[in-house]
């Protein structure tokens, strides 16, 4: 009976020193990632950036992570933002995003230093431009514009449609011009060019490649019609990982290599200067990193289910529940042994639909106290995991070489009365 190992360490000492549910992510994994996307994503005919989507997985650790790869950092708020100052990012690095950031998240941004705001709507851009003025704090602009696309995936992580809450319709290139004119007028807010994102674990080049095309046309045309000049061009994130074999993703550095060679075509073709392109990578660095492992707790038959129960639940991971997403698994502490029963993985919160994977194929001598693991965890779990029925979020720890070190710790019961008050309020 073998046990499963990431990092060069057995997950069964893992569990036992940092307890479960605990998410586990693969250091070397992470940093090849940033490696592919950097290495990969380069032009002599434009700069480029890989910028790291935060929302993926936040935290002091990952964000050095970034820092060390050499790329910037994407974040939609202020307490990303934070954590950022925190972790010693550049500001200058930083690109802030998000469709209804308030009054004191751009006062931060300004006061930090921030490389870049990412404008979402007019009423934002003329908010920016007062604040920078007050403030007297330059700061360089991209517009989030939305190109129409429909990238062929769950219609929640699907951002580009006509509908879409993101940016503005570039169909509408005459208010885009008169919402950019303030910003061409402010002596501290700098207008660099256009960003934009189709939506999330695209596995295919075509939306990418059509999005490129439509932004190209469309910068061309803003220097034609308005006299607006746009050097930089970010397409944003959404490059799709291997969750289950039904998954083929490209591979994040031909990705990379495949947007750079098609920009270079493009802006050759359509005889555009494009000073810079970007991409934003969150999932596709951090996911197949990521090892969420879990206790086996009891385990019980219905009418037509074997339910197999762990310690753990769409507290820790909601994406099952929420998009339906499917993850693989394995009991980590039964690897190689015939996986011959289908069981149900279900957590422990209070809720019918907390079921992790609806059928699982596992050995059937998994039993109470083995450890099941959930492979390609590491984005968009720990970032979205709630304190519902107060089960606090699980320890995270970063395995390299055999060593462990713990990044996040696990929250207690302590941790979650922090919050609570009992004042009387002046009104
Ligand atoms: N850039 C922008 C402007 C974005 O909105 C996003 C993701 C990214 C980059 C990074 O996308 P990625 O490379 O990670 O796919 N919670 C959902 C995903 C929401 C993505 C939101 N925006 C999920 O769990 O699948």
């Amino acid at each position: 009976m073998a046990n499963l190992e990431i990092g060069g360490i057995d997950c069964r000492r893992l569990a036992e020193v940092s307890g479960t549910p605990l998410l586990v992510y693969d250091e070397a994994k992470i940093e090849g990632q940033f490696a592919a996307a950097t290495s990969n994503f380069k032009s002599e005919k434009f700069e480029t950036e890989v910028v790291y989507a935060a929302k993926a997985f936040s935290c002091k650790a990952i964000f050095e992570k970034a820092k060390e790869a050499g790329a910037g950092l994407d974040v939609v708020s202020g307490g990303e933002l934070y954590c950022a100052q925190q972790a010693g990012v550049d500001m200058k690095s930083v690109y802030f995003h998000g469709n209804n950031k308030s009054e004191e998240e751009l006062r931060m941004a300004l006061e930090a230093g921030c490389g870049t705001i990412v404008l979402d709507n007019r009423m934002e851009s003329q908010r920016l431009v007062n604040l920078a003025a007050e403030l007297k704090r330059p700061i360089d602009v991209l517009l989030r514009v939305n190109p129409g696309i429909e990238a062929h995936t769950h219609e929640y992580i699907r951002t580009s449609g006509s509908d879409s809450k993101f940016g503005i319709s570039i169909k509408k290139a005459e208010e885009i011009a008169e919402l950019i004119q303030p910003v061409l007028n402010s002596e501290y807010v700098t207008f660099k060019g256009f960003h934009s994102h189709i939506g999330s674990q695209i596995t295919e080049t075509e939306g990418f490649e059509k999005a490129l095309e439509i932004m190209i046309d469309f910068i061309r045309e803003m220097k034609e019609q308005y006299r607006i000049t746009a050097g930089c061009l970010s397409i944003g994130g959404g490059f799709g990982i291997k969750y289950t074999a039904v998954d083929k993703p490209i591979p994040l550095g031909e990705m990379a290599e495949i947007l750079a060679r098609t920009c270079e075509t493009l802006i050759a073709e359509k005889g555009v200067a494009l000073k810079k392109l970007l991409i934003e990578p969150g999932r596709s660095i951090v996911g197949e990193a990521g090892y969420a492992l879990y206790r086996v707790g009891f385990s019980k038959d219905t009418d037509s289910k074997h339910f197999l129960f762990v310690d753990g639940g769409m507290s820790d991971n909601i994406r099952p529940a929420l998009y339906q997403a499917e993850y693989s698994c394995d009991i980590a502490t039964r690897m190689g042994e015939p996986k011959d029963k289908t069981f149900c993985v279900a957590g422990k919160n209070c809720e019918s639909g907390d079921i992790l994977i609806k059928e699982a194929k596992l050995p059937s001598s998994v039993c109470e106290g083995d450890l099941l693991v959930i492979y390609a965890a590491g984005a968009y779990g720990y970032s979205m995991a709630s304190n519902y029925n107060r089960a606090g979020r699980p320890e995270v720890v970063f395995v390299k070489d055999g060593k462990a070190r713990r990044v996040l710790r696990r929250e207690t019961y302590e941790d979650q009365l922090r919050l609570e008050a009992d004042e009387q309020l002046t009104i």
